[in-house]
């Protein structure tokens, strides 16, 4: 999941955050479609390339291109169903990657494994994308959804696979797994196509995180701020340390001070506020993607991290409350390096301002702008933090749309080349989401949709208090504690807490029961009390069902 983030808080310009899901921004290309687990596990996947309209729904061209897939049949024995991952804004290769969970379970079901990926992203380009709105607008979650229903309706008939693809029998169960927005996709997936699959294991997808939907703008930093205070920082000292770096910013010393201690890159030296606003979105960034990924053993999405890495920040943010404004804004910037740079490589110089640094925000457009297209049209995220949820400063006024509408007409009308992209601000439809595919789950079954408690999108998907979930409608809901952003799909670790655990094999159970004939309706159980099992030395968990639960 990325999400821009928007800010005009003294208006020193438009300042834009933005976020880029870990996995999305860490996609390896694998040689032969190998890759291994840390334990040295060989796992591999067939590379298959599907033709599909570019407009599905229009009659006024008739041009296709090609979206990629992945295959892996080493547990496919016939009669096995199909689980089917729904591509998000990424190259697929990193959610192969990272949702481990179905290849681990997929021996126990006899399942085929299919990835598919998102059009626009990845090696699934159609022809001049990202040239103009005229060649981008059919970048859209309905379109991708059609793709991978006419894919899977390919793939179960015996026609027309000259290329080795693998066909499958028409009653073939498919149950659709996603992450993130690649959650929302497998949800919406089941809601607007159910004859295609049987059932959607949505993990840490913020489906109620749209106009309408219910939930307060400042959610996402209310959670991530609660994140640290129940990891144990001072969080006092975190909202000290904005005003510290923001004071440093603003005098001569403060300023050498800043670049010399944090070693700052010449690009993006601090020479007034502006950079002292660099600065806190620079360290902001860093808390908030520690967040989502707070998971108990190591990760190497940017850099490596340690195993909970908020814990690790928190360490720095000292119990006692009166420092310099040096200590204060030591304490962030030490704090951001577990996310940037906790090998302590020294040649490291942090850049901080996005405009000099980010190659994708220099004007030429490509599939990292991607998402910030879907965000610039149809799926609108409007999020501010709040002063008084938060540790930030408020910034909900003017209200997140108006800087939204800002910031997409700066990066979807002039290009560096001097063309005009074409975006208008009609373009942005607050309500596309809820038009497509609603904001409740009133006439939805068979959704498995999970919520990692420190997860700062936990806030945006369903809760257990949903109307509608519960186990007559097959929806499922879990808020997992001790866990981050779908941690509950990624390979089992022997320091995955008990609640992960006992998740999974729950949820497990809800596979088994949507995949018998006559199962009716599976119930949960509420998950245990956490218990963090993250001592000694983390190793991947391979084909553990049932994971010590009964
Ligand atoms: C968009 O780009 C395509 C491909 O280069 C071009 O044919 C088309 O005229 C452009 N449309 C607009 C509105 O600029
Ligand atoms: C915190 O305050 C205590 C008591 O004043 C002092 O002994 C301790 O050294 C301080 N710790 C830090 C990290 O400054
Ligand atoms: C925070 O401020 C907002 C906007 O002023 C207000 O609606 C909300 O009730 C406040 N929340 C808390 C927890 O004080
Ligand atoms: C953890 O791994 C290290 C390095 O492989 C090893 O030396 C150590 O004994 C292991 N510790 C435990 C508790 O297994």
């Amino acid at each position: 999941m990325k999400a821009l983030y928007l800010l005009c808080l003294f208006c020193f310009g438009v300042s834009t955050r933005k976020f880029v899901d870990p996995v999305a921004k860490t996609s390896p290309e694998h040689k032969n479609g190998v890759f291994y687990l840390k334990n040295g596990l060989q796992r591999s996947y067939n590379t298959f390339l599907f033709d599909v309209p570019l407009d599905h729904f229009s009659y006024i061209n008739d041009i296709t291109f090609k979206i990629r897939y992945m295959v892996n049949l080493d547990s496919y024995k016939a009669g096995g169903p199909i689980f089917f991952y729904t591509g998000n804004e990424g190259t697929i290769t990193g959610f192969i990657e990272n949702t481990g969970l179905m290849w681990d379970i997929a021996p126990m079901f006899n399942a085929a494994l299919v990835f598919a990926e998102h059009r626009y992203y990845g090696a699934s380009l159609p022809p001049n994308a990202y040239k103009n709105v005229s060649t981008t607008g059919f970048l859209t979650s309905e379109q991708a959804l059609a793709d991978f229903a006419e894919l899977i309706y390919f793939l179960k008939t015996p026609t027309g696979h000259q290329d080795n693809s693998p066909s499958f029998t028409a009653t073939t169960k498919v149950i659709a797994f996603g992450g993130s927005y690649g959650g929302m996709l497998s949800a919406w997936f089941r809601k607007k196509y159910p004859d295609v699959v049987i059932g959607a294991w949505a993990s840490s997808a913020p489906l109620t995180n749209f106009n309408g939907g219910g939930v307060d703008w400042g959610f996402f930093d209310a959670i991530t701020t609660r994140t640290y205070q129940e990891s144990g920082c001072n969080i006092k000292n975190i909202r000290a340390g904005w005003d510290a770096i923001l004071r440093l910013s603003q005098t001569a010393d403060g300023q050498q001070y800043l670049n010399q201690a944090f070693n700052i890159d010449p690009k993006s030296l601090i020479k007034d506020i502006n950079g002292g606003y660099n600065l806190y979105y620079y360290v902001r960034t860093a808390l908030e993607y520690m967040a989502m990924t707070d998971y108990p053993y190591p990760s190497n999405f940017l850099q490596p991290m340690p195993g909970w890495p908020v814990k690790e920040a928190c360490k720095f943010f000292s119990t006692n409350t009166t420092f310099s404004d040096r200590t204060l804004a030591g304490m962030l910037f030490s704090a951001s390096q577990i996310y940037y740079n906790y090998k302590n490589d020294p040649s490291y110089k942090p850049c901080i301002d996005s405009a000099i640094c980010d190659d994708d925000s220099l004007g030429n457009l490509g599939s990292g702008q991607g998402w910030d297209w879907q965000e610039c049209t149809e799926i609108v995220i409007e999020m501010c933090a709040r002063g008084n949820t938060s540790f930030y400063y408020d910034e909900c006024s003017p209200p997140p749309l108006s800087a939204m509408l800002d910031y997409c007409q700066s990066a979807f009308t002039k290009q560096r080349d001097g063309t005009d992209f074409g975006w208008k601000k009609g373009m942005l439809r607050e309500n596309g989401v809820r038009n497509l595919y609603g904001l409740t789950l009133s006439a939805a079954s068979n959704i498995i949709l999970t919520q990692g408690h420190l997860d700062p999108w936990s806030g945006g998907g369903y809760q257990k208090t949903d109307p509608y979930a519960n186990p007559f409608n097959g929806i499922y809901i879990f808020e997992i504690q001790g866990s981050a952003h779908h941690l509950d799909l990624r390979q089992p670790n022997t320091c995955d807490p008990n609640t992960i655990m006992n998740a999974r094999y729950q949820l497990v159970g809800v596979l088994q029961c949507w995949l018998r004939n006559g199962c009716k309706n599976a119930f949960l159980a509420d998950l245990p009390p956490l218990v963090d099992n993250s001592k000694g030395n983390c190793t991947d968990v391979i084909n553990g069902y049932p994971w010590g639960q009964a």
